[in-house]
């Protein structure tokens, strides 16, 4: 017996919290009856169908795509624009991406048809590091990074404080490359947080996502993760721990 929200984020249908809306807009149907509970629960026996499609037992897949820039992280695009999941052709399962990255942000991303797996990283309750390199316009000096390790108010709040060390810088072009690790993931956060101290990001790159790397992957490859790193992502999104 599980609950209905965990049955079709489990069947990769939408993350839990997705799920619960779905159920509540009367979209999901139980033996054939609309259900717009929350707490029921369901067993294999039960047929369970979504907008009115059967739910089949899927397969759970992990993906590690080095998301190249100019790709939209979305499994659709009304603009027609090319998107992550055009970059695994092979994969029958519905794949979604973990988060996001920007449309022109580079770098780690995470595709996988587990909806619990996919909330329990990305809610901001569960602190997994992720980190950015970013080349800004101008160079800052130290105490102007600071306000970032400090937490910068955004229209949307206070960042948590992020560790920030700066690569290097070029006085010619005047711009630098700085490495960024936040453990938030509000829209464009780190492209705000630059915004915030005046030094506009121009190009940007995930370089770390936890533990995960982007090592040996070319932009536009990916690869399947292993069960035990899965298991690893796991006990990370839980504890904060493993190579954060
Ligand atoms: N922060 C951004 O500004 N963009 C991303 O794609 C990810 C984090």
């Amino acid at each position: 017996m599980e609950r209905l929200q965990k049955v079709l984020a489990h069947a990769g249908v939408a993350s839990r919290r997705k799920s619960e809306e779905m159920i509540l807009q009367g979209k999901v149907k139980v033996n054939g009856k609309v259900v717009t509970e929350l707490g029921i629960k369901v067993t294999d026996a039960d047929t369970v169908e979504v907008e009115g499609v059967k739910l089949e037992k899927e397969q759970k897949v992990y993906y590690l795509l080095y998301k190249p820039r100019g790709v939209i992280s979305a499994v659709t695009d009304d603009k027609g624009r090319k998107t992550v999941t055009d970059l695994l052709p092979h994969v029958t399962e519905r794949l979604y991406p973990v988060g996001r990255l920007d449309y022109e942000t580079s770098g780690v991303l995470l595709l996988t048809n587990d909806g619990d797996f996919s909330y329990a990283l990305t809610h901001p309750k569960f602190k997994v590091d992720k980190t950015y390199v970013a080349r800004v316009k101008g160079i800052p000096l130290k105490e102007q990074l600071r306000p970032l390790e400090r937490g910068v108010v955004l229209e949307d709040g206070k960042t948590a404080p992020a560790r920030v060390k700066l690569l290097s810088s070029e006085r010619k072009t005047d711009k630098a490359i700085i490495e960024i690790t936040i453990h938030e993931g509000k829209n464009r956060q780190v492209r705000r947080m630059f915004d915030a101290i005046g030094f506009p990001v121009q190009k940007l790159k995930r370089e770390r996502f936890g533990f995960l790397t982007l090592h040996s992957l070319n932009a536009g490859e990916w690869r399947e993760l292993s069960t035990h790193e899965v298991k690893q992502l796991r006990v990370l999104a839980e504890t904060g721990k493993i190579g954060n």
